[in-house]
C-alpha cells in the first residue's frame, strides 16, 4: 500500500487518526449474477484490489481511530458484491458512504441519475444491503463528527442541507465524507492539464467552466439550485474542519475556501490510502 500522510489543526485535546480510502473497485460476481455480470468481474477483477483493501483496514486498525471509506468500494451491483459488502462494513471501525459504482448495473450502460441509484438501492436491499446506510451516514469519533453524504451523481439535495445543518446543531467538528470533490480552480486547472479531453468531475462547476465539457457530461455534472445552496452552506459553516473525496483516481489537495481544506484521495484499488491526523 502507498501511505499519504496530511495533518490538520483543528484544535482538539487529543489527536485522532483517520485513514481516508476511497475507490477500491472490488468486483465479484456468483451464481446469483447473470452472465454480463460475470463479464464485468473477468474485466475488472485483479486480487490485488482486495489485497490492498484489507492492508488498508489492517492498517487502520492497529494505527488509527477510524477508516473512513469515500465510496466505489465495488465497482458495479451484484449479489457476490453485496454480501462481500456485508462483511467488511460489518467491521464497526470502518465508516462508508457510498459512490456512483455502488449502484452501477453494468458500468457506463446508463444515464445515472436518482431514479437509477434508487432502483439498483433497492435492488441491494432485496440481495440482504450493504448492512450499513449508502445514502448519509455520520457517526462521532473521539468528538469529531463524520458526516458522509452521497453526492456520487454530481448534486446535493435540499435533505442533504437540511440534515448537516441539524449536524452543525451538535458543536462538534465536521469532517465531511463525499465522494465527488467539489469546484476549486487550482484542481479544476490541475484536472484540464492532465487530461484535457475529459471533464474534471467537479462538483459545483459554473457555466464558464463548463464550457469545454462534451454536452453529455456537461448536462451531467451541471449544478441545480440546492447543489449550489449546500456548496455555499458548507463554505459557511465553520465547523466543517474538512472534506474527505475521492472519484478522481489521484490525489490532490487544496482549499476550497482559505480555512478548508479538501483532500482527495488517489484510488485504493492501486494501493492509495492517506493518513490523516486531526490535532
Ligand atoms: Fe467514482
Amino acid at each position: 500500500m502507498e501511505l499519504i500522510r496530511s495533518t490538520l489543526k483543528i484544535g482538539l485535546e487529543k489527536p485522532v487518526k483517520i485513514l481516508h480510502v476511497t475507490d477500491s473497485h472490488l468486483s465479484f460476481a456468483d451464481e446469483f449474477d447473470d452472465a454480463r455480470k460475470h463479464e464485468l468481474k473477468k474485466r475488472h477483477f485483479s486480487s490485488d484490489k482486495e489485497k490492498y483493501l484489507y492492508e488498508h483496514i489492517a492498517y487502520a486498525k492497529e494505527h488509527c481511530d477510524v477508516l473512513v471509506h469515500t465510496g466505489d468500494l465495488f465497482d458495479f451491483v451484484s449479489h457476490a458484491n453485496t454480501v462481500k459488502a456485508r462483511e467488511i462494513l460489518s467491521d464497526d471501525r470502518i465508516f462508508f458512504i457510498a459512490g456512483n459504482h455502488e449502484y452501477s448495473q453494468y458500468v457506463g450502460e446508463a444515464w445515472e441519475d436518482n431514479a437509477y441509484r434508487m432502483n439498483s438501492y433497492m435492488e441491494i436491499e432485496r440481495m440482504g444491503g450493504f448492512g450499513v446506510p449508502m445514502l448519509w451516514n455520520t457517526r462521532t469519533v473521539c468528538g469529531v463528527n463524520i458526516v458522509g453524504i452521497d453526492n456520487s451523481y454530481y448534486l446535493f439535495e435540499d435533505w442533504h442541507l437540511h440534515r448537516l445543518k441539524k449536524e452543525a446543531e451538535k458543536g462538534l467538528p465536521i469532517i465531511l465524507a463525499i465522494h465527488d470533490p467539489l469546484f476549486e480552480q487550482s484542481l479544476y486547472d490541475f484536472h484540464r492539464r492532465r487530461l484535457p479531453q475529459e471533464p474534471t468531475y467537479l462538483v459545483g462547476c459554473d457555466e464558464e467552466h463548463l464550457l469545454p465539457y462534451s454536452e453529455f457530461r456537461a448536462v451531467q455534472q451541471r449544478p441545480d439550485e440546492p447543489t449550489k445552496r449546500m456548496i455555499d452552506y458548507i463554505k459557511s459553516e465553520p465547523l466543517i474542519k474538512c472534506i474527505l473525496t475521492g472519484h478522481l483516481h489521484f490525489s490532490f489537495e487544496s482549499n476550497v475556501t482559505p480555512t478548508l481544506p479538501q483532500f482527495v484521495t488517489g484510488g485504493g484499488y492501486d494501493g492509495v490510502a492517506r493518513e490523516v491526523t486531526l490535532v
